[in-house]
């Protein structure tokens, strides 16, 4: 092989991000590739950050009880959420301004996940609109709403997510008022990114990310451009705080979206049985069961903790979702493991869309749809949707 060869196969390897195997060092590239202040915007937590740890820790405290010499030859993870299938058993979950990651945001990764065959949730607070993602994905899209102060505000983002064909609403709930996330507080983030005097040093050591961003459009709320006068800077918790949530939305508030949304809707941010029952008098189809990745509240267990508890108080017809550490296929294995539809990761995607844009997303699909495939042969199990509490090991919650 020639100099030129090397530096070809090198470039390739670089370019598909072939020679990364795991979720964890998509972290560790993105952290290389983009500002700090954006890195702890998507690693950091609220709080003592103790919920974001303790997602991980309930996850590994899940362990399989093997069963070996079972022909698993030939393995099926593909599974069926709303009765359509998901050949990649992974949701995106919704996860605002994808554009300080990466300039392509949620187009990038509302295509990869139409590839993989995975549902990409499309976050209110999305660099890109509702209407650009719809126009790049053939797949399946899902929506995601906060509970806006303004109804008018809430209607026309329901009407335009169904006009764009979404399939489902989700409807987040955790966000009475946005956690107290230091990092960022610290970091001083704001919208549109302003960078101050104190933070040019970390901007000027990611050249690349900064020539992206000064070569694109200023980033800003896709769906909300119309709504806010989006040139003020102002901190995010504090425009989102101030915009978006509106901490005297009740029941009430949900079941008059149950009326107007007449497709599947899901309640997200459920980690309480009761609140789980409560979604479900109010005419919900699927619950998901998060602490917002640990970036609301640090004082919550983790998302395995509470998943049998919520899965213990609802009715077979809620589909129920899995959300909160998400790293491995083994992890998404367990969350089926323990009676879940289908998992959802947040950073995940995020990291690797940060890491190495369209391809990054890619490439992390397909590890995780590779690791769940290995999960299976290793449990002794054929297909994904045959895994159940069967499979583990005497489950202690954390
Ligand atoms: C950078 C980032 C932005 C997020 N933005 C939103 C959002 O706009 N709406 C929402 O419901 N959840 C949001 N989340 C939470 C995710 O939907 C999801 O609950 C969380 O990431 C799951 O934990 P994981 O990151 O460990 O997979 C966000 C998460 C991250 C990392």
């Amino acid at each position: 092989m020639n100099f030129r060869e090397i530096k070809k196969l090198i470039s390739f390897r670089r370019r598909s991000g072939a020679g990364i195997q795991t979720v964890d060092e998509f972290r560790e590239k993105a952290k290389k590739k983009i500002p700090h202040a954006i890195w702890d915007f998507i690693d950091g937590g609220a709080g003592t950050e103790q919920a974001v740890h303790a997602n991980r820790a309930s996850l590994e405290a899940v362990l399989f009880q093997p069963n070996y010499l079972v022909d698993v030859s030939q393995r099926d993870t593909s599974t069926h959420v709303f009765g359509k299938p998901l050949r990649t058993p992974l949701i995106l979950s919704p996860a605002g301004i994808a554009t300080l990651a990466h300039p392509r945001g949620e187009l990038a990764a509302a295509r990869s996940a139409d590839k993989a065959g995975a549902i990409f949730c499309l976050s209110t607070g999305s660099g890109h609109s509702i209407e650009q993602v719809a126009e790049v994905s053939n797949g399946r899209l899902w929506f995601q709403l906060y509970l806006w102060k303004n109804q008018e505000v809430i209607d026309s983002l329901i009407s335009r997510a169904k006009n764009s064909g979404y399939e489902a609403l989700i409807v987040t709930v955790d966000v009475p008022v946005v956690g107290k996330r230091e990092r960022d507080l610290r970091n001083g983030m704001s919208l549109p990114v302003t960078i101050r005097p104190g933070q040019y040093l970390h901007y000027l050591r990611k050249p690349r990310w900064v020539s992206g961003i000064l070569r694109n459009p200023a980033i800003t709320f896709g769906n909300l451009t119309s709504f806010t006068s989006g040139d003020d800077a102002s901190s995010i918790g504090e425009y989102v705080n101030k915009e978006l949530n509106d901490p005297s939305k009740t029941w009430d508030d949900l079941e008059r979206i149950r009326s107007v949304w007449k497709g599947p809707l899901i309640i997200k941010g459920i980690m309480n049985p009761k609140d789980a029952q409560r979604a479900e008098q109010a005419g919900v189809d699927g619950i998901i069961v998060s602490n917002h990745g640990g970036r609301q509240f640090s004082s919550v267990p983790g998302v395995a903790t509470i998943f049998p508890e919520i899965q213990a108080v609802v009715s077979e017809h809620i589909e129920l979702f899995f959300d909160g550490g998400i790293r491995r296929g083994e992890d998404i294995v367990k969350a089926y493991a323990l009676g879940a539809t289908a998992a959802c990761s947040g950073r995940s995607w995020f990291w690797a869309l940060a890491a190495d844009g369209e391809q990054g997303v890619d490439r992390v699909l397909h590890i995780l749809e590779k690791e769940v495939e290995d999960t299976l042969a290793l449990i002794g199990e054929k297909t994904l949707t045959q895994v159940g509490k069967h499979n583990l090991y005497r489950h202690q919650a954390t």
